[in-house]
C-alpha cells in the first residue's frame, strides 16, 4: 500500500536498465564518455514529451532533494531575506532551507497550512498570508507528502509571481500521479522524482527550470559543465549533465518506464492516473467508514494517495523501531506496508 515512498520498478523496465549497465561495462569510455549523449538526450527527450516542457530546460537529477539542493543552495540570500515553506513540507527538503537560511543569516518562514483542509482556497490562503516583501523563494509542494494533497500550484504560482516571489516546485510525487504541463504552468523551478510514479528505476528524477532562471543556478555537484561546453546543449545542461562518475542507467531508462507503462492501460496514462486516484478514493472511503474517522479533504484535492486519522485508540503508540507498533503488525500479520505519521502538520514555532 506505499508506492509513494520509493515506487515499484517493472521487471521489463529493469531489463532495460540491465541492458544499459551491460553496455557500460562492456564498453566504459564509448557509453559513458563519446556517447553518453545519445541515451541521454532520448530519455530527456522523451521525458519533456510527458511533463509539457522543452529538453533545454530540463536535466536529470539522482532525486528530488538533490534538485531542491542545487536550487536552494544556489540563491544568493542576505540576511533577513526570506525563504518560505509550508507546513505540509518534506522534512529532507525543509533542512536544506533550514541550512541556507542559517549560512546567510536569512529567515525560513512556514504558512500554517490548515490540516484537515476543507478546500484548495485555505492552502492558497494560508501561503499568501505568510509572504512579506522580504520573500525571495516560496519552497511548495505539488502533491504533499504526508498529507497527500493535490496543492492548487497553478494558483499558487501566479499569486506569488504577482508578489514578486519565485516558486520551487516540488513536484517529488507529481509525474504519474497528475497531468503535468510544466510549460504552460511556468514556475522559477520544479524538482520531480520518476522512481514514484513513473516506476522508473532508482537514481531517477528531474530538475525543470525557467531560461531566465538558468544562468545563476549551479548543481549539488559541481563538475566538468562548468568549463566544458557542448554544441547544441544549453549551459544549464553542461552543467548538469555530468555529475562525476555515477550509473546513468536509472535516467537512461526513463524513456523505457514512460512507454512501458503507457501500455498498461488502453487509455495509456491517463487511464493510469484516473484509475489510481478511484483506488485512492475507494480505499480512503473503506478506511474512513471502518475507523469512524472524518475525512481530512475533499476527494478532488487527492490524487493516488490518501491520508486518514487513525481513531484515539490508535494514538500515541510506542514505537518500535523506526515504526510504530501497529504499522509492524499490519506487515507481520497482513503483508501491508503503510505508512503512519503524527497526525498536525509541523509548524514555524
Ligand atoms: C514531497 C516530497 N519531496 C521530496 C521527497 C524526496 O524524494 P527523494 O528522497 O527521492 O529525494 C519526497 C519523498 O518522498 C517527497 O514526498
Amino acid at each position: 500500500m506505499n508506492h509513494g515512498s520509493f515506487g515499484a520498478c517493472p521487471k521489463a523496465v529493469l531489463a532495460a536498465q540491465t541492458e544499459f549497465r551491460r553496455r557500460m561495462e562492456a564498453e566504459p569510455i564509448e557509453f559513458l564518455w563519446r556517447r553518453y549523449e545519445e541515451p541521454l538526450d532520448r530519455a530527456r527527450n522523451a521525458l519533456a514529451k510527458f511533463v509539457g516542457a522543452r529538453a533545454k530546460d530540463l536535466v536529470f537529477v539522482p532525486n528530488a532533494t538533490t534538485a531542491v539542493n542545487a536550487v536552494v543552495r544556489s540563491l544568493e540570500l542576505r540576511p533577513g531575506d526570506e525563504l518560505l515553506t509550508t507546513a505540509h513540507d518534506y522534512n529532507a527538503c525543509r533542512n536544506v532551507v533550514v541550512e541556507a537560511a542559517r549560512r546567510a543569516r536569512a529567515k525560513m518562514v512556514v504558512a500554517d497550512v490548515p490540516f484537515p483542509v476543507g478546500k484548495p482556497e485555505e492552502i492558497l490562503e494560508a501561503i499568501m498570508r505568510a509572504v512579506t516583501r522580504r520573500t525571495r523563494l516560496a519552497m511548495i509542494d505539488h502533491v504533499s507528502s504526508h498529507t497527500a494533497l493535490i496543492f492548487p500550484i497553478k494558483r499558487i504560482i501566479r499569486e506569488l509571481e504577482a508578489r514578486g516571489v519565485d516558486t520551487l516546485v516540488d513536484g517529488a510525487h507529481a509525474p504519474g500521479m497528475v497531468a503535468l504541463d510544466i510549460g504552460r504552468l511556468r514556475p522559477a523551478y520544479y524538482a520531480g522524482n520518476l522512481h514514484k510514479w513513473v516506476c522508473a528505476p532508482k537514481g531517477a528524477a528531474f530538475l525543470w527550470v525557467r531560461e531566465d532562471k538558468q544562468e545563476g543556478l549551479q548543481p549539488a555537484v559541481v563538475s566538468h559543465g562548468n568549463n566544458q561546453l557542448r554544441p547544441g546543449y544549453t549551459r544549464f545542461q553542461d552543467r548538469f549533465d555530468w555529475a562525476g562518475t555515477v550509473d546513468p542507467s536509472a535516467k537512461f531508462s526513463v524513456a523505457d518506464a514512460i512507454q512501458w507503462m503507457a501500455k498498461l492501460l488502453p487509455g495509456g496514462w491517463r487511464e493510469i492516473r484516473q484509475r489510481n486516484h478511484e483506488l485512492a478514493v475507494k480505499a480512503r472511503r473503506i478506511l474512513c467508514e471502518r475507523l469512524g474517522t472524518e475525512p481530512m479533504c475533499p476527494e478532488s484535492m487527492l490524487g493516488s494517495m490518501a491520508t486518514v486519522r487513525l481513531p484515539a485508540r490508535f494514538q500515541g503508540r510506542p514505537l518500535n523501531g523506526r515504526f510504530e507498533e501497529e504499522q509492524v503488525k499490519l506487515y507481520r500479520d497482513f503483508g501491508l506496508r503503510c505508512r503512519f505519521f503524527e497526525s498536525g502538520c509541523r509548524r514555524s514555532d
